[in-house]
């Protein structure tokens, strides 16, 4: 099959491009262009050639994949400038998502026709890059200067409506593309459809536009697309350079190694073992628990369309699970994500009682009770008896052994964890933990419920705390030893925000509430290895009933919106010092932040070493989905990948110098730095 064929029927040259999964303009498909471009170009009997493309999309972009490798001519902005040239019109139909270098090829041909349901779009911010194809050139030149600099900007495509609105469409037709194409072209040919070269049009930017985007700009992303678009005021081929200037700069930046990285993590996710065995039926589901938790996963399967039974042990507690998804449904309403009439509907298709015996014909149902071995064996005990075969059995635990759940049932095969997060209705990760003996269509099914629920759902073995809580576990502590060590908590947490994280570690404890983490330390206290440093500030913290933000004190005081540090927690340190001789000494934020990536590395690392994760690519996702990760770094992984591991080695030898206990070089950090390979060689592979 060649990626792009040409068919001529009278005076019409249909030119279809073909290259699944989503047509983007890799080098296969530029070659064809040029080839069938050039072949309709001396025929001359052909007087009109009609761009489309089959399956699900028009060109959804370059092809990312490329990006990084050494350039292969002709590349995109060649093929651009070729069509733009072409003496015969072209008419480009477009179908899908139109996004990116599809969009700039659109640009380039003389007319434009859509069809429904199309959305179009620049979204290469989000990639950290700009249009590279004449896409803050052209665009301009078609629509007003407020839409090309909101969608170059912004990278949110819009619907077919709005841009024959905006004269970005000339036209908007209902059907199969090559069928419109062909009526297009004969609509060029008999004049009902214009034609126009986008070279030849006024840029449309104003300079009070340009003033308005430029001071709502923030980051470097997006000020350097509007400088490519600042540079449509020029003539085409001198803005056209400015644009590949700065394309090519920013090919070049860490933030765009990362944010691809990103894209690629959400996909590579569900490229699992278990992929082509076969998924259940999910129509209905149950859930066990209607805590925050439990509420929260029963409102995801209602946004989504299932029925759900949600099982609570007393008749207080069901009216407050009821209560508790009527707000989170609520809370849908508000964001405009669902109608009043629709929220109704959907409180309509659940069912809260304290009768297990109703989960009988569920095909999920999610334990979300007490963190505690005997009442999960409990509670799994009589799902064993009470469900249809072949139901999917998952627990929700955090960290407890799902082998040891399993065990109680008679079909440990059908049991699987599915670590939800809280939020579990706004938050995209899923872990999903396979037990020894789950079986491989339990893996698919709850893949697939992951999709219906839109969630990314990440594979994980069983190990405590699994792939995102484990890691946590671990680089948690680095920050409480530096806090110990001299540097204050409040210049921690401002340091990892100006690393992209949207809250630092001590702000997060405040958040989630200090009394779980108080309790987990208080449980762990008896194994705690004798080499192991242990902070106290936190516990003299929780001793005085300051948990954080529901107790209005914690590492910080909360009063209404705004927080101030809490002075009490500078004191405790300083006597926790004395107490072990310690003398405090300065930390710049670098430190902090390479100390704290380097602890999340070292145990990120660990987890891809023990097959854990099958990829370190599925770490990333864990972080960038589940922890609030900063997306332009990609992931701890591609955050390593871009340092260097041998200078994460260097740095961990250092810090092992006065703690070697916690610091060690994990084996394979030091094997991949020793080969000079990186974890995305890794992802490669696998
Ligand atoms: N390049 C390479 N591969 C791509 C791709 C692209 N532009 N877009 C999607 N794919 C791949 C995905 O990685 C995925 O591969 P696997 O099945 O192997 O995991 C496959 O195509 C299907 O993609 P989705 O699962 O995302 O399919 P979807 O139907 O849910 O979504 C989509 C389709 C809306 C097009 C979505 O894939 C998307 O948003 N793609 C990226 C679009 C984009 O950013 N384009 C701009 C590229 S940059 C550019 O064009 C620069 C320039 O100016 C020259």
């Amino acid at each position: 099959m060649t990626a792009v064929e040409i068919r001529k029927e009278g005076e019409v040259a249909l030119v279809k491009i073909d290259s699944p999964p989503v047509n983007a303009a890799g080098y296969d498909v530029r070659v064809g262009l040029v080839n069938a471009i050039q072949d309709a170009a001396s025929d001359d009997a052909i007087k009109v050639i009609a761009l489309f493309a089959a399956g699900r999309t028009f060109v959804a972009g370059a092809d990312i994949r490329e990006f990084g490798q050494p350039p292969k001519l002709p590349g995109l902005p060649e093929v651009c400038d070729l069509l733009e040239a072409s003496a015969k019109p072209i008419v480009c139909v477009l179908h899908g998502t139109t996004l990116g270098g599809g969009l700039e090829i659109a640009l380039s041909c003389q007319a434009r026709v859509g069809i429904k349901g199309l959305k179009l779009g620049l979204p290469e911010v989000n990639l950290g890059l700009l249009p590279g194809a004449g896409g803050t050139q052209r665009l301009p030149r078609l629509v007003d200067g407020k839409t090309a600099l909101t969608m170059i900007t912004s990278g949110k495509p819009i619907s077919a409506e709005a841009a024959l609105e905006a004269g970005l469409l000339d036209d908007l037709q209902d059907g199969d593309p090559e069928a419109v194409a062909l009526a297009a072209g004969q609509q060029v040919l008999d004049g009902t459809l214009k034609t126009r070269v986008t070279a030849e049009q006024d840029n449309r930017i104003t300079a009070d536009e340009l003033n308005t985007f430029r001071a709502k700009a923030k980051g470097e992303l997006v000020t350097r697309a509007l400088k490519a678009a600042e540079a449509s005021s020029l003539p085409l081929s001198e803005g056209l350079q400015v644009e590949r200037d700065l394309f090519v700069e920013a090919l070049g930046s860490n933030a765009h190694k990362g944010l691809k990285h990103a894209f690629f993590a959400e996909r590579a996710v569900a490229h699992i073992p278990e992929a082509k065995a076969d998924a259940r039926d999910l129509k209905s589901g149950g859930v066990i628990g209607g805590g925050t938790m439990g509420s929260g996963i029963a409102t995801a399967m209602l946004l989504a369309g299932m029925p759900v039974t949600l099982i609570e042990m007393e008749e207080d507690r069901v009216a407050f699970a009821r209560e508790t998804i009527t707000k989170n449904l609520g809370g849908a309403v508000k964001r405009g994500k669902l109608t009043e009439g629709q929220r109704d509907a959907v409180l309509g298709m659940l069912t809260c009682t304290t009768d297990m015996a109703a989960l009988a014909d569920a095909d999920v149902v999610i334990e979300a009770v007490f963190e505690s071995m005997d009442v999960k064996r409990e509670v799994f005990g009589k799902l064993d008896q009470i469900c249809k075969p072949g139901a999917v059995l998952a627990t929700n635990t955090s960290y407890l052994d799902v082998d040891k759940i399993a065990a109680t049932t008679s079909r440990p095969q059908d049991v699987i964890g599915l670590h939800f997060f809280s939020p579990a209705h706004v938050m995209r990760l899923l872990e999903v933990v396979v037990g020894k003996e789950t079986a491989p269509e339990i893996v698919a099914t709850s893949f697939r419920l992951a999709k219906k629920l839109r969630k990314i759902a990440v594979r994980s073995e069983v190990c405590d705390g699994f792939i995102g809580n484990r890691i946590l576990a671990h680089y948690r502590k680095s920050s409480a030893y530096m806090q110990l060590d001299g540097a204050p908590f409040e210049q921690i947490d401002a340091a990892l925000e100006g690393f992209g994280f949207a809250m630092g570690p001590f702000a997060v404890s405040d958040l989630a509430g200090q009394d779980i983490g108080w309790a987990t330390r208080k449980r762990q206290a008896e194994f705690r290895p004798a080499e192991e440093r242990y902070v106290e500030i936190a516990d003299r913290v929780c001793e005085q009933g300051w948990f954080g933000r529901k107790s209005a004190k914690g590492f910080y005081i909360y009063d209404g919106k705004t927080r101030s540090v809490n002075p009490a927690v500078a004191e405790y340190a300083q006597v926790e010092r004395e107490a072990k001789g310690i003398s405090p000494r300065k930390f710049t934020d670098a430190e902090i932040v390479d100390c704290y990536m380097a602890a999340m590395v070292s145990e990120a690392a660990r987890v891809v070493e023990e097959k854990i994760a099958l990829r370190p690519i599925d770490v990333d996702a864990v972080f960038l989905f589940g922890y609030g990760f900063p997306r332009h770094w990609g992931g701890p992984l591609q955050y390593a990948d871009i340092t260097g591991l041998d200078v994460l080695v260097q740095r961990i030898e250092e810090y092992a110098k006065e703690d070697p206990y916690y610091w060690q070089v994990p084996a394979l950090l030091r094997e991949l730095a020793e080969a000079g390979k990186s974890f995305n060689d890794l992802n490669k592979e696998g």
